[in-house]
């Protein structure tokens, strides 16, 4: 609790209570947290004196603001038509498979959250997805499995 009070806190004090910076500071909470509570979105509104309807409009906006907890590392397959055409559904088996939960679940250890999205604008390289922040393009299942492997043995 006084970790996300303090990541609001900061957010708000780093980017100032103008209603312009309320998209860095929803930015830069979701950083710290990976996900958004509503009760972080009634936070932000009460330290940015602004309604937590207008806060939650702008956060359920950008969908990379997750309303839901999620695990650490968040995997984004894009499921739009040249990642598809390329065998996007064949990541997103593997991903299953290897993860043992379906589209929207998270990991019973919390390590994973597994998503789909729209272009992320990887489509030359196809099929893509990020985890967190970083992309990873012209997958395999094989390649997919490594880079999975890679973050259990990083954590
Ligand atoms: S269609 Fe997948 S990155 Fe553009």
């Amino acid at each position: 609790m006084r970790k996300r009070e303090s990541a609001i806190k900061i957010a708000v004090d780093k980017y100032g209570k103008e209603r312009k910076n309320l998209l860095p500071v929803l930015q830069e909470v979701k950083q710290a947290k990976n996900y958004l509570t509503r009760s972080d979105i009634s936070e932000i509104a009460a330290e940015m004196d602004l309604s937590s309807a207008h806060v939650y409009g702008v956060a359920s906006f950008y969908h990379f603001l997750d309303l839901k907890v999620r695990g650490q590392n968040i995997i984004w397959v894009c499921k739009t038509i040249s990642c598809y055409m390329k065998g996007s559904n064949d990541i997103l088996l593997t991903l299953e498979e290897a993860l043992k939960i379906k589209v929207g679940e998270t990991t019973s250890d919390g390590k994973f959250s597994l998503l789909q999205t729209n272009c992320i604008g990887w489509c030359h390289k196809g099929p893509a997805m990020l985890i967190n922040d970083q992309p990873y393009t012209d997958l395999t299942p094989e390649k997919v499995l490594q880079i999975i492997d890679e973050y259990y043995k990083k954590s």
